[in-house]
């Protein structure tokens, strides 16, 4: 009898980010972003072989000195793991990092681009696509192949939209593999991918349908790459069962909202550096505490939270001097000129706003250029208003952090376009991201209302946020691997 896919292990897991980043000193530093806190507790609970980019030089130090094989790594934010780098060709991975994954697919997938305006599609981009991202895609894909050399009917769980050519090359190398790619971030409407040529849509297209099933944080996001598959690739698709017919296969689409290690991040939150950054933060409180932390993102939609902060202390002078807006964000992709833009454009909203309201002894928004989650944890601790009023995200795991850190029934305001908000709504203040004025109104909302209506707001936000943890995400997906995998072997 042969076995499902799933129980075939190890697993082997393949994203651009790797669990850790090597530093200057040789320390290890964890990588930050969603999908890294995602896949933490697939790579340590289960025997997995996680490969990933090698994204600075000394990442590719530390992949030379392991002879370019998979070696343990112990992250700072517990776990170990056996990690295999991928060192590509510098200029390789500055096209495939820095011109097309970003900004070129970020931008797409979360409706960035001012279209009247950009992006303008040359030699540059189409290179950066051949050159750069393709260069990337193979480079990881060998790594794949050869660590499946020997295994029987393996899987591989693909991460994320730096690596949608790479499931073909792996199937064409592999055709028993069993593929099986999550995509963190939005998937936007058919017509926001006419912004590529067709025969860049078309390999991208062709890439990810070489997998067995494709997943999302949300059913809308599901539902959005049906419709593409349909408008663009002129494919047949079961909306209903969430199937798509390609090259005389089969691939399922799924929807897996992706949950928080609530208990890992609960412990977090009491370690003793935690405890130092709340001291220094209470000493400085004022009566009222608004908190946001990010990633420096275009998509996070900073400049329309400070700008509604500011409108919100033009009509509510009564809270002068009386809140702080403390605005933790780390500094990333600095190397994409619309990021460091974007920073400069930050700073400068901070300072005109601090110039307008601040006083001698108060300053309205605290900005926090760096990457400290642990800075971030004490943060979460004492807000009374969270704001994530991103324009879209895929999820924003920290809608679902700040609550079960908080100790004073803090408000969450959060925006409808981000995928926690399918989970999180009922119990959050809804705002459009792009509506200044309701967010403003909202901020006073929060700022004022009843202690009753907090705790119940905050409780339900805790209940529903610890009703499943990244073990159930995990299981959902093995479950379909084994389903759709015991269905491929009865076909064949
Ligand atoms: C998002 C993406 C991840 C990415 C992370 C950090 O969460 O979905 O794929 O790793 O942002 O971005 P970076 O470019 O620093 O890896």
């Amino acid at each position: 009898m042969s076995r499902s896919p799933a129980q075939r292990t190890p697993l082997v897991l393949v994203s651009n980010r790797g669990p850790v980043t090597f530093q200057p000193n040789g320390e290890v530093q964890r990588g930050s972003g969603g999908l890294v806190t995602a896949l933490t507790g697939l790579a340590s609970h289960r025997e997995a072989l996680w490969i990933a980019s090698a994204m600075t030089d000394h990442d590719v130090e530390a992949s030379r000195r392991n002879h370019g094989r998979a070696f343990p790594v112990r992250s700072p934010a517990g776990g170990e793991y056996q990690v295999r780098l991928v060192a590509s060709n510098p200029e390789a991975y500055d096209r495939f990092y820095n011109v097309f994954a970003n900004p070129m697919l970020w931008f797409i997938q979360h409706y960035l681009w001012d279209l009247s305006n950009a992006p303008d599609i040359r030699r540059e981009e189409i290179e950066a696509f051949e050159f750069g991202y393709n260069v990337v895609n193979e480079d990881l894909a060998r790594a794949v192949v050869e660590e499946l050399e020997g295994q029987a009917e393996p899987v591989v769980m693909v991460h994320d939209y730096h690596l949608y050519t790479l499931p073909d090359l792996v199937r064409r190398a592999r055709p028993d593999v069993f593929l099986h790619h999550f995509v963190h971030i939005p998937w936007t409407q058919s017509d926001s991918w006419r912004v590529l040529p067709s025969h860049i849509r078309q390999e991208i297209f062709t890439g990810l349908l070489a997998n067995d099933i494709v997943g999302f944080h949300t059913r809308s996001y599901r539902r959005n790459f049906l419709q593409c598959c349909q408008d663009l690739m002129d494919l047949e698709v079961d909306f209903e069962r969430g199937i798509v017919r390609f090259g005389g296969r089969e691939i399922w689409v799924r929807a897996y909202p992706l949950p928080i290690d609530h208990k890992a991040t609960g412990r977090l939150a009491q370690g003793p550096r935690v405890a130092d950054y709340e001291k220094e933060l209470l000493r400085r409180r004022r009566d009222f505490l608004i908190l946001r932390v990010d990633r420096a993102d275009l998509s996070k939609n900073v400049l329309r939270g400070f700008s509604a902060f500011d409108l919100f202390l033009d009509q509510h002078p009564e809270f002068s001097e009386r809140v702080t807006f403390v605005a933790q964000m780390m500094p990333s992709r600095t190397d994409v000129p619309q990021y460091a833009e974007y920073l400069e454009r930050i700073e400068a909203l901070v300072a005109v706003v601090n110039h307008r309201h601040g006083t001698p002894d108060w300053m309205p928004i605290q900005l926090k250029l760096r990457d400290d989650l642990e800075e971030a944890m004490a943060a979460y601790k004492h807000y009374d208003v969270l704001l994530v009023n991103a324009m879209f995200d895929g999820m924003n795991l920290v809608a679902k952090e700040g609550p079960i850190v908080n100790e004073r029934e803090g408000v969450s305001i959060l925006s409808e376009n981000t995928g926690a908000h399918e989970e999180l709504g009922q119990y959050a203040l809804s705002v459009n991201p792009f509506d200044i004025q309701e967010l403003a109104d909202s901020i006073y909302a929060a700022l004022t209302m009843e202690v009753s209506e907090r705790r119940r707001r905050a409780q339900g936000l805790v209940e529903i946020v610890t009703s499943r943890d990244p073990g159930d995400w995990i299981d959902e997906q093995l479950a379909d691997i084994r389903a759709k995998g015991l269905g491929q072997s009865r076909d064949s």
